[in-house]
This record gives C-alpha cells, sequence and structure tokens, in this order.
C-alpha cells in the first residue's frame, strides 16, 4: 500500500530531508584526499545528532553505520573504513536521517582531488540522470516516464542503469511502497499521484549493470570493476510539480 503524505507532512518531511541536506555540506567540506570515509561517517552522525535527528542506517537490518561509503566500483552500501580517499577517488555518500519522526534519504557522489576526465562525465551524467527523473515525476505521468529517462541518458552515454537496487517510498520509515526500478518504458507503470513521497537514486554503471554483494553482505559492487556513480533525492509529488525534499 502506498501511504499519501498530505501538504502539512510534506512540509515535515521537508525538515528530515533538509537535515540530510545539511550533513551532506559537511561531507563536502570534509572531502580532500587523506581523510578517511569512518571520519566522514563519525562528524556526519555527531552533526545529524547535535541538531536532534538520528542515523536510520545504523542498525538497519544490521547496518553498522551512520552513513554508507562506497568508493569507486562500489555500487552502494559500502562500509565507511580506516582507508583514506586517494586523488583520484570518487565516494558516494548516502545519508538517512529521522527527524520530528520523518526520514530523509539522499546520497551524493564527492570527487576526491583531481579525478579522470572519463569519471568527471560519469558524476556529469548521473546526476542529469537525477535531475531529468526529477523533471517527469509530475501528476498524471507514469512511473516508467521517469526511469525512461534515466535510462535513456545513461545508455545514450554508453552507459548502464543498475537494475538489482531500488528507489523507494519514504515516510515515517526508510522504505515503504513502492519499490521503483531505474529503467523503464514511456507511458507503463505506476501512475504518479499527489502526496506520494519515494526516492530517485540513479546508480550508473560506466560498463555491465550487474553486480555482486562482497562476503560482509553489504558492498554492492560494479561486476566488472569499473566505476559506478549515484546521486539521490528524496521527492514530493504534489499539484505544482516534484518537489526535491532533501535539497
Ligand atoms: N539509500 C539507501 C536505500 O535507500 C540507504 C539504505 S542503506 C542501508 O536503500 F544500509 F541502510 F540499508
Ligand atoms: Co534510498
Amino acid at each position: 500500500m502506498i501511504i499519501l503524505k498530505s501538504k502539512e507532512e510534506i512540509a515535515e518531511m521537508k525538515k528530515a530531508g533538509a537535515l540530510v541536506a545539511a550533513c551532506h555540506k559537511q561531507v563536502a567540506a570534509m572531502i580532500k584526499p587523506g581523510v578517511t570515509t569512518l571520519e566522514i561517517d563519525q562528524a556526519v552522525e555527531r552533526f545529524m545528532r547535535s541538531m536532534g535527528g538520528s542515523p536510520v542506517t545504523k542498525g538497519y537490518k544490521g547496518y553498522p553505520f551512520a552513513t554508507c561509503a562506497s568508493v569507486n566500483d562500489v555500487i552502494a552500501h559500502g562500509f565507511p573504513n580506516r582507508q583514506p580517499l586517494r586523488s583520484g577517488d570518487i565516494v558516494k555518500i548516502d545519508i538517512v536521517a529521522e527527524f520530528g519522526g520523518w526520514v530523509g534519504d539522499s546520497a551524493w557522489c564527492y570527487a576526491v582531488g583531481d579525478i579522470s576526465p572519463a569519471a568527471r562525465k560519469l558524476m556529469r551524467v548521473t546526476k542529469e540522470c537525477l535531475l531529468r527523473g526529477i523533471e517527469k515525476a509530475v501528476v498524471g505521468n507514469r512511473i516508467g516516464d521517469v526511469m525512461h529517462a534515466i535510462q535513456s541518458h545513461a545508455e545514450q552515454n554508453g552507459y548502464s542503469s543498475v537494475r538489482d537496487l531500488l528507489a523507494h517510498g519514504v515516510g515515517r520509515s526508510l522504505h515503504e511502497e513502492p519499490n521503483l526500478v531505474h529503467v523503464g518504458k514511456p507511458g507503463r507503470g505506476l501512475r504518479l499521484k499527489e502526496g506520494m513521497v519515494f526516492t530517485l537514486e540513479p546508480m550508473i554503471n560506466e560498463g555491465t549493470h550487474l553486480m555482486y554483494v562482497d562476503d560482509d553482505g553489504w558492498t554492492a559492487r560494479t561486476f566488472d570493476g569499473k566505476l559506478s556513480a549515484q546521486y539521490e533525492h528524496t521527492i514530493a509529488i504534489t499539484a505544482n510539480g516534484p518537489i526535491i525534499l532533501t535539497a
């Protein structure tokens, strides 16, 4: 069942989203060669709690950290660790906060030092995929319109869109219905209604969309070892168009 949100509830969700965005500002200020993703994780948790929020990922199905930190070929759900980031890396930091009983979820891809032109292009196109998807997230459109915009932009650039990890409804809990795959056909699938709140979180790979999960049970990597980028926002569908709650 999809739980529709009222205008008032969406306004409350925007506070949780704003906290996630503020956490990302902290991350952006820390990213540089030599910093570790564990240091970033601890700074985010401290900041989030200082603002009255709490990290939803910590303890979620046993996930041990306040953030996910996914470097280079790691698509998502990487563990923060003590290995210093190096110039040329790209790192996706995924942050989920609960604030006032509502959840916000946003992942962002960061460049560490000087990255290759290929990595820079992957990041640019992936961000464009997210924004093109959001543009299509209007009342009356179908989810296939949204996901086709994402998939086709990725594929036109020679990339692939991950199928095995999904976008999802967000509300009082992190994962609500619907679950949504970032590929689709125009005019197909769920019709978008006012009050729906869900993530769009395209994971775009340089090579194959296929992935595998490490023995830790979480770390999702590209099958071919090539780079993957991700940008994620939580959005609300309203009569006046999509609102980005995690901006
Ligand atoms: N953005 C991720 C998701 O929606 C955050 C969850 S990570 C987990 O699935 F570790 F908590 F699962
Ligand atoms: Co998510």
